[in-house]
């Protein structure tokens, strides 16, 4: 079990699926000087291994079946009910493969992060990889970003830009962003938890200044 301490920023995952993004969160928690606390990690699907990840590291799951609600609105405010018991600073989203009502997102407005497989604005919503390939592109990467109505559009935080190779396929360039991946959420996690990130009304914040559309760019 993970202790709270005091200046910690507690914070509830959600999933739908294999958590290597959660994986790698609770691994960045581990370094003794972390001053994120995972409270729980909940999951739309009873089968995600994400929660088993959770489970390994002592953290509190719930799974809340979508298919059990009568409709959208329904099924997030039960969300909205069972975050918040946690009581979180933060909510992150890591493969929550749930379109999110206006209702959710209004709610944790400027506490509410998502991580993309692409170089946002590019690639909104699902085959990224491909579609990066597909248009030629040489360069590619990941975003993470504050959630706001619009899918896949909120204020960007941080980007890591790889570049493609010839030889990539689809499932290369997925392995080789997914690392990238692991890097960013846990540093912009961690920013929030210092309170050195947030989302002001010009956009997202670091530091006390207003980052590029880009958010902060990563280059390894
Ligand atoms: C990641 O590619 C993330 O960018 C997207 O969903 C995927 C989740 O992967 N939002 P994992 O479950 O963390 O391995």
């Amino acid at each position: 079990m993970q202790e709270r301490m005091s200046n910690t920023c507690d914070v509830v995952v959600l999933l739908s699926g294999s958590g290597s993004n959660l994986q790698a969160l609770i691994d960045s928690t581990r370094t003794g000087d972390s001053p994120v606390r995972i409270a729980a990690v909940i999951s739309n699907r009873a089968d995600a291994y994400g929660l088993q990840r959770a489970r390994d590291a002592g953290i509190d799951t719930r799974t809340l079946d979508h298919k059990a609600f009568e409709g959208r609105e329904a099924f997030d405010a039960a969300l909205i009910e069972l975050i918040d018991a946690f009581n979180p600073k933060l909510v992150v989203l890591a493969g929550f493969m749930r379109i999110l009502s206006a209702g959710f997102v209004r709610h944790y407005q400027g506490r509410l992060l998502n991580i993309h497989p692409s170089l946002l604005p590019k690639y909104k919503g699902l085959h990224t990889h491909q579609r990066a390939l597909e248009a030629g592109d040489t360069e590619h990467g990941c975003s993470v970003h504050f959630v706001t109505e619009e899918l896949d559009g909120g204020p960007l935080v941080v980007q890591s830009v790889i570049p493609v190779e010839l030889q990539d396929s689809p499932q290369s360039l997925a392995q080789r962003v997914h690392v990238q991946e692991h890097l960013i959420y846990p540093m912009a996690v961690r920013w929030f938890a210092e309170d050195r990130l947030l989302l002001g009304e010009q956009g997202a914040l670091l530091d006390g200044q207003l980052l590029a559309a880009s958010g902060h760019l990563i280059r390894p």
